[in-house]
């Protein structure tokens, strides 16, 4: 290996959510660890891996000219985006002019919901759900009507067309909230799964946010579709969201953008953004996105997403061959894996909350499936170094799955 994804790094005190928060956040990071144990980080969404070397570069480049002041988004920062489009999505012909900056997706998702929906509306999602979907749609005060996700003959997550064509027109719904690739579920949706959720989308006059921000992390044998190249119609109903921030674990630098090709929508969406008075650029995550989308990051994405995938991998294989009655299918792409708990709860007489208590009391910081939408359901994030991951599901076979 040619980075460091082995380290082990001690992130207490280093402004680190996922590991000064154990404890102080009830129902979702409830508890510390035994005495004895330490803790394992697997609930937020970010990675316990230092970052890219070109990131240290570029910010340290930057810091070194001590001056901060009002700024524009340079040139650099939009051919950065329009390169990495190319090479990591196949996008051809992206233009600066269909790029716009937004501190966050879920601002961005914000934005463009206020353009396509009245106060109230209906908004159509997937179950299970990411739980910023949720909780943004429900404190701006939009309804959030789900589509279950099924399992197919081999576990494999699937959109369910009937049952998103029904709940449209039932609803009367006009806009929908697509995550491509899917967390928590890990899936990499194919080219005719969209294309099929596309036509649905087409047929009932349905605007879709299409949220992308995982769209680096996927395995082999599985490619990342951008929603915008399935048709001339997805091109123009479509905002796509995009970010360095999960690729590069940068959520603690802030930064993301929107690509949107049908002019109107655009300029609507920008003014939105541009209301909130709070999408104000960064220049350092301007400079980090630089840094993040250099060609000289290109290997060290493909050496993570190896990583990543011997990790889920090692999860899946593991899970199989200890805890019967716990089932997890390999996921495509991400660092999520959503594990299903429901038989090995009924086989052993024991609820979530039991099972989830005693992950977190020997430090296996998990999450629970509810906050997504799912009753048996445990979220684990697997970006760590493989020896954190191999102790992690070492103790849940000690302590929890037995
Ligand atoms: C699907 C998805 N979208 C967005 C985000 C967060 O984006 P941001 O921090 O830019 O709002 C996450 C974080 O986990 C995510 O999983």
């Amino acid at each position: 290996m040619s980075f460091d994804f082995t380290s082990i790094i001690d992130r207490r005190g280093k402004d680190a959510f996922a590991v000064d928060w154990i404890g102080r956040i009830p129902g979702i990071a409830p508890e510390l660890p035994k005495e004895g144990f330490d803790c394992i980080p697997m609930w937020v969404a970010d990675m316990n891996f230092p970052v890219a070397p070109a990131i240290v570069e570029t910010l340290t480049e930057r810091i070194r000219h001590p001056l901060f002041g009002y700024f524009e988004l340079s040139d650099t920062y939009f051919e950065s985006i329009i390169r990495w489009q190319e090479r990591s999505c196949q996008v051809k012909d992206l233009k600066a002019e269909h790029i716009c900056m937004d501190n966050g997706v879920m601002g961005g998702l914000v934005s463009a919901l206020k353009v396509f929906c009245s106060p109230g509306d209906p908004v159509l999602l997937h179950a299970p759900v990411y739980r910023g979907f949720k909780d943004t749609l429900k404190f701006c005060g939009y309804q959030c009507i789900y589509s279950w996700l099924v399992q197919d003959e081999n576990h494999i997550w699937r959109m369910d067309f009937a049952d998103m064509e029904q709940k449209i027109v039932e609803n009367g719904i006009h806009a929908a909230v697509l995550c491509s690739p899917h967390n928590p579920c890990g899936r990499v949706w194919e080219r005719e799964e969209l294309a099929q959720a596309m036509e649905v989308f087409r047929k009932h006059n349905v605007f879709v946010v299409s949220d992308e921000i995982w769209s680096d992390l996927i395995f082999e044998g599985h490619r990342h579709i951008p929603v915008q190249s399935i048709s001339e119609d997805a091109r123009s109903r479509t905002v796509a969201l995009y970010a360095p921030t999960k690729t590069f674990n940068l959520a603690g630098i802030t930064g993301s953008y929107r690509i949107i090709y049908n002019s109107w929508i655009r300029d609507r969406i920008e003014k939105e953004a541009e209301m909130t008075l709070y999408n104000n650029k960064n220049v350092l995550s301007m400079h980090a996105l630089i840094g993040a989308y250099s060609p000289k990051s290109i290997p060290w994405v493909r050496e993570l997403c190896s990583v990543l995938e011997a990790n889920m991998r090692y999860a899946c294989a593991y899970i199989r061959k200890h805890f019967p009655g716990v089932f997890l299918t390999e996921t495509d792409g991400t660092y999520m894996v959503f594990i299903d708990c429901n038989e090995w709860c009924r086989d052993h007489g024991k609820t979530l909350d039991e099972v989830l208590k005693a992950g977190w009391q020997v430090g296996v910081g998990w999450q629970d499936g509810r906050l997504f939408e799912a009753d048996f359901h445990i979220r684990m994030n697997l970006a760590l170094p493989f020896s954190k991951v191999q102790e992690a599901f070492e103790r849940l076979r000690a302590y929890v799955f037995c």
